[in-house]
């Protein structure tokens, strides 16, 4: 089988490693990649939105089963112009890519189908924002429409906060046509928990249920960020929540894209608030979460090439599905500064030390390999993995790890895992 993965993030550096794993594989390519991809496959010269040229390579190379990591090129089409050529993708389509290329749509299709999701308020100009939000009681959340690099939820909790939000939506225009429309929806409370359903449409399968930590800095502190770490199985998606969640999330959402003509076909990423056991939904992604993605795939046992493909032909066959029964843990290591502005170039070592290492996964992100060293470049340079009996054992594991890797501005949480942790040790 020949693959294409596309994107350039540590999710895409685990995606090509676990496919290349398939005895089934005969050759993975990675458009544009990055040097963990590279480690285990080719790197193309292409950018995610130059769909004509993938299509090309696509053909070029009679490649079997394209793999789309992030959101854009789903949002932007790119599986309806695969399909188009008869080239098996997985991923949605662009109208089912909605999900997460529209919180408007997401926040309907929810309340269509009784979805457990905070109330909120549709606004399409900044006179109804001020209308909505004027003497509303803090905390609430300003969200707008479209795709902003996870960057377009704002946590309002008092005057200057929404001063703020207002400014950078209708004068600065940070987020453009993605705040035509805006929604302000109540503020959950509880934990938080992703769930990964790989889906054909009709029939899915769970992957380990995890748990990100999305703010830059210790016990949750700083700014929010792509993710700074995550462990799986999150010991708060018990199998009583993830029952809830089928029921009340994943069926009524497949459902609901099937009645609409849009079948939701790939990963579907549930980002949940977990509040007395109960699930609410926070927001859909359409793809895999990153940085969950670099503990739930080493998680899989299972042939994930041949998973994959059989949901791109339409037919998922979870035969011998099976997860290991371990634990694992993710430390992103980032750049001073992340995910403020922060400086690239820095000389990394101990990276081939880690690879030979055995224990530890090594899935390189924004770092690039000048043919001498490996240098950061980018604001999460690489996550390390480990996967143990427990979790304990991983995340101590983990953080002896991370010690061999040094460059300057080396920048991490020392805290992964602490909420199962602690509930842990609160239950002995
Ligand atoms: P989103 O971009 O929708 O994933 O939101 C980013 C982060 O903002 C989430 O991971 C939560 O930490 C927080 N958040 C978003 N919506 C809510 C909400 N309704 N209540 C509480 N926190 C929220
Ligand atoms: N881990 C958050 C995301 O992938 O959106």
């Amino acid at each position: 089988m020949k693959i294409l993965v596309i994107g350039s993030g540590g999710r895409e550096s685990t995606l090509v490693w676990k496919l290349s794993q398939s005895d089934k594989v005969t050759e993975i390519y990675c458009a544009p990649g990055n040097a963990g991809t590279a480690c285990y496959g080719e790197n193309i010269d292409i950018a995610e939105s130059e769909f004509d040229r993938l299509i090309e390579f696509a053909q070029e190379k009679n490649i079997d089963l394209t793999v789309v990591g992030l959101e854009q090129p789903l949002v932007d089409g790119i599986v309806d112009r695969f399909h188009n050529h008869h080239l098996p993708i997985f991923g949605p389509t662009r109208s089912a890519a909605a999900l997460e290329g529209s919180k408007v749509f997401a926040k309907k299709l929810m309340s269509e189908y009784d979805v457990p999701t905070a109330p909120y308020e549709v606004c399409n100009d900044r006179d109804r924002l001020e209308e909505i939000t004027s003497g509303k009681a803090f905390p609430y959340v300003i969200k707008v429409d479209g795709l902003a690099d996870g960057k377009g939820a704002l946590v309002i909790q008092n005057d200057n906060d929404l001063a703020q939000a207002i400014h950078e939506i209708y004068e600065d225009n940070k987020f453009g046509t993605a705040a035509e429309q805006v929604i302000v929806e109540d503020f959950l409370e509880g934990e938080e928990l992703s769930v990964f359903a790989l889906t054909d449409g009709k029939d899915y399968i769970l992957l380990s249920p995890a748990q990100d930590h999305k703010r830059a800095f210790d016990n949750d502190e700083g700014p929010n960020t792509g993710g700074m770490g995550a462990y799986a199985p999150a010991p708060l998606g018990t199998p009583a929540v993830l029952k809830k969640v089928e029921e009340k999330v994943i069926r009524p959402v497949l459902k609901g894209m099937e009645e609409r003509g849009a079948p939701f076909t790939g990963v579907l990423y549930c980002g949940l608030m977990i509040h007395a056991g109960e699930p609410w939904v926070i927001e859909f992604n359409v793809r895999f979460g990153d940085p969950e993605t670099q503990v739930v795939i080493p998680l899989i046992k299972s042939d994930l090439a041949d998973l994959l493909l059989s949901i791109a032909k339409g037919q998922l066959d979870a035969s011998g599905f099976e997860l290991y029964d371990r634990h694992g843990v993710c430390v992103i290591l980032a750049s001073e500064g992340y995910p403020g502005t922060y400086e690239k170039g820095k000389i990394i070592t101990g990276i081939e030390q880690l690879f030979q290492s055995g224990k530890a996964r090594l899935f390189l992100a924004g770092t690039k390999y000048d043919g001498e060293h490996y240098l950061t470049n980018g604001g999460r340079v690489m996550g390390v993995t480990v996967m143990s009996k427990s979790l304990n054992d991983a995340v101590l594991s983990a953080y002896q790890y991370i010690r061999v890797i040094e460059y300057e501005g080396k920048q991490y949480r020392t805290d992964i895992g602490f909420r199962a942790l602690n509930k842990t040790i609160r239950d002995h």
